[in-house]
C-alpha cells in the first residue's frame, strides 16, 4: 500500500499520552505515522527525540509532530536544526497560520496544556492547511538564509533545452532552477526572453539593459527569485519594488568587473546578491577567482542579515567549496550539474560545505 499521507510523531514523557491519542487518530484517517518515540512513560531527554523526528521529516519531505510538556523546550530543540521550522501552537489558528505564512513543517504541542480534543483540531487544522507562498515564499526564504543552509539552482543554460522537462525532473532535488534571460544588448546573445513554464520555483535571471519588461514577464510566471543586473539601464528602487510588489524574492547581480561597494546602499532591500564569477552570457566558463574576495567583503559587510550570497559561474564541486568558505549560500551551478550522470548526487556534492 503506498501512503501519500505520511506524518512523523515524536514525545517526550510528558507529551507521551496526547501523542499516543494522537497517532491513533492519525492512523484511523489513513495517515502512516513515523513513531520517533517515546514509547513509554519513562523519563526521557525532549532533544534526543526532536532530533530523531527532525531527520526524518528533512529525509523523508514529510511533516512532525512534537509533544513535551509545554511544546517549549521540543520547539527551541527543533528550531537548531537547519531547514526545520517548528511552529509552538495552542490553538487553530496560529497553527493553520504557520502553515499558511510560515511553512512549518513542525507542530509543537504541550501534553499538559492542551486537552486531547482541543489538541486534535489543533493537528487536524494543521495538516490540512497549505503554504500560501507569494510574500510568505520570501519571507521564509530569509527565514531559511539565516541557517547558512547552502541552496542550488542549475541553470537550464547547460541543459538539453530539446528535452527540457526530463532535464528539470532530474534535478528535482535542487531548491530553484536558474533561468537567463539575455536580451543581446547587454550580453551579445538571446535567451530566454519568453520564459517557458518549468514546473520548479524559478530564479529568473535578468541579463537586460531594460530589465523592467523581463521583470514583468518573470513575474507572470510566478518566478520565486527575480535578479537584474546593477549596471543595467534602471532604477534600481523601481526594480526592487516592482519585483516585491508581487512578492518575489529580488536580486542585485553584478559583473566580474563591478565593485561589492556598488550594492552596499542596497543591502537593507534586497534579498540576495548574486556575484558572477564568469563574463556573462555562456556556460562552460572557468571561475574566476576574484569573485572569492567579493564574496568575503558582502559577508563581512552583512554579518548574519538574512541576505543570501549567491554565486554564478564555473561551479563544481571545488570551486563551489571556496564561495562558501568566503560566504556564499546559494550557487547557480550549470555545466557540472547537467554534465554529470547522476544529477543527484552532483547537487548533493555542491551542498556539502
Ligand atoms: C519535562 O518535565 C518538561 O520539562 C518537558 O516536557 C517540556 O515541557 C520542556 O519544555
Amino acid at each position: 500500500m503506498i501512503f501519500v499521507k505520511r506524518v512523523t510523531i515524536g514525545s517526550d514523557h510528558s507529551g507521551f499520552a496526547l501523542k499516543e491519542e494522537i497517532k491513533k487518530m492519525l492512523s484511523e484517517s489513513g495517515w502512516h505515522v513515523f513513531d520517533a518515540g517515546c514509547f513509554s512513560e519513562e523519563s526521557v531527554d525532549y532533544p534526543r527525540i526532536a532530533a530523531k523526528a527532525c531527520d526524518i521529516v528533512l529525509k523523508e519531505r514529510i511533516p512532525g509532530i512534537l509533544i513535551c510538556g509545554t511544546g517549549t523546550g521540543m520547539s527551541i530543540a527543533a528550531n537548531k536544526i537547519p531547514g526545520i521550522r517548528a511552529a509552538l501552537c495552542h490553538d487553530k489558528y496560529t497553527a493553520k497560520m504557520s502553515r499558511e505564512h510560515n511553512n512549518a513543517n513542525i507542530l509543537c504541542l504541550g501534553g499538559r496544556i492542551l486537552d486531547p480534543g482541543s489538541a486534535k483540531g489543533i493537528v487536524s487544522e494543521w495538516l490540512s492547511a497549505g503554504f500560501s507562498g507569494g510574500r510568505h515564499f520570501r519571507r521564509v526564504s530569509q527565514i531559511s538564509a539565516l541557517d547558512g543552509i547552502i541552496r542550488v539552482h542549475p541553470s537550464i543554460l547547460a541543459a538539453d533545452r530539446s528535452a527540457l522537462k526530463k532535464e528539470i525532473e532530474s534535478v528535482a532535488t535542487a531548491d530553484m532552477i536558474h533561468v537567463d534571460v539575455m536580451d543581446g544588448v547587454f550580453v551579445e546573445n538571446r535567451a530566454f526572453e519568453d520564459i517557458p513554464e518549468l514546473g520548479m520555483p524559478l530564479d529568473a535571471h535578468i541579463m537586460a539593459n531594460d530589465p523592467m519588461p523581463y521583470i514583468q514577464k518573470a513575474l507572470l510566471r510566478k518566478a520565486a527569485l527575480i535578479t537584474f543586473h546593477i549596471e543595467s539601464d534602471v532604477s534600481v528602487e523601481d526594480a526592487i519594488n516592482l519585483i516585491h510588489s508581487s512578492g518575489a524574492m529580488c536580486g542585485i547581480a553584478l559583473n566580474p568587473q563591478t565593485p561589492a561597494e556598488s550594492v552596499y546602499p542596497y543591502l537593507d532591500m534586497t534579498d540576495v546578491v548574486l556575484v558572477m564569477s564568469v563574463e556573462l552570457g555562456k556556460s562552460g566558463q572557468e571561475f574566476m577567482e576574484s569573485a572569492l574576495e567579493k564574496i568575503r567583503a558582502l559577508r563581512e559587510r552583512m554579518e548574519s542579515a538574512p541576505v543570501s550570497i549567491a554565486v554564478d559561474g564555473g561551479i563544481n564541486d571545488k570551486t563551489a567549496k571556496k564561495a562558501i568558505d568566503v560566504g556564499a549560500t546559494m550557487l547557480v551551478s550549470g555545466s557540472f550539474v547537467f554534465s554529470s550522470g547522476d544529477r543527484e548526487m552532483a547537487i548533493r556534492k555542491l551542498k556539502t560545505k
